[in-house]
């Protein structure tokens, strides 16, 4: 899936359909904390809905993607100068700038949970002892990436009820997410933070399979 980023018209549908609206921006960034003081990274920016609006609050902002049409429509959002954008895969994330404030969403499911990992180990080095990195994203709150065929009827109820009116238009994308890409169970997102020693503070479900968590650099 994660080629599929790399087509400015995948990029575009996906802006238009699952754009990050204003009110969950401003509730991340007070979750966040964000001040004057914090500098902050968004891993798999996109079009650059959420640091356009951190650039306002924060010192300085980057973000990390590895799609040219998202970064383009980022870079047109911003309307300061305290900004880089960092054309990368997660992958390769050598040389980043210093950061205290971290977040994601709908992106770090890309990733495997090796590579989850390492991803978290690897920013972690960026990163001061109290840092605070927020993720929203697929979260499976009731049982594990392994038991995903054993769950999947269940898991279709709750798509239905969570999308409403629009599950027949986002079944797809959705399905295809859960088999093919690699959201996971928040025991294994926890164990993956814990490879960069952030400990989970706080995990809000929307429903039995998305929400959001806020984990703690404390090692
Ligand atoms: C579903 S979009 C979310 C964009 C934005 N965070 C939002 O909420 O609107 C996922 C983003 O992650 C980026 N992405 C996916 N896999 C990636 C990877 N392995 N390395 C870097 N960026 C990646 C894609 O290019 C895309 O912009």
């Amino acid at each position: 899936m994660s080629l599929l980023w790399k087509k400015a018209s995948y990029a575009e549908k996906y802006s238009k359909n699952y754009f990050f609206p204003d009110p969950d921006i401003r509730f991340f960034i007070k979750k966040l904390k964000i001040s004057k003081k914090d500098f902050v990274g968004d891993f798999g920016c996109g079009d650059g809905a959420f640091l356009s609006a951190a650039a306002k609050k924060a010192s300085f902002v980057f973000g990390v993607d590895m799609s040219s049409s998202q970064l383009r429509a980022a870079r047109k959002k911003m309307k300061s100068k305290n900004f880089k954008f960092f054309k990368r895969n997660f992958s390769d994330l050598a040389n980043l700038p210093f950061f205290n404030k971290g977040f994601a969403r709908k992106s770090l499911h890309h990733l495997k949970f090796s590579e989850k990992k390492k991803f978290f180990k690897k920013i972690s080095e960026k990163m001061p002892k109290g840092s605070i990195f927020v993720i929203e994203d697929g979260i499976f709150f009731l049982f594990s990436r392994k038991e995903l065929k054993k769950n999947w009827g269940n898991l279709m109820k709750d798509c239905r009820k969570y999308y409403g009116k629009e599950w027949e238009k986002k079944k797809k994308d959705v399905i295809y997410c859960f088999k093919k890409e690699y959201p996971c169970g928040l025991s294994e997102w926890r164990k993956a933070l814990s490879a960069g020693g952030f400990v989970i503070k706080e995990a809000k479900k929307y429903s039995s399979f998305y929400g959001y968590m806020l984990a703690v650099k404390e090692k």
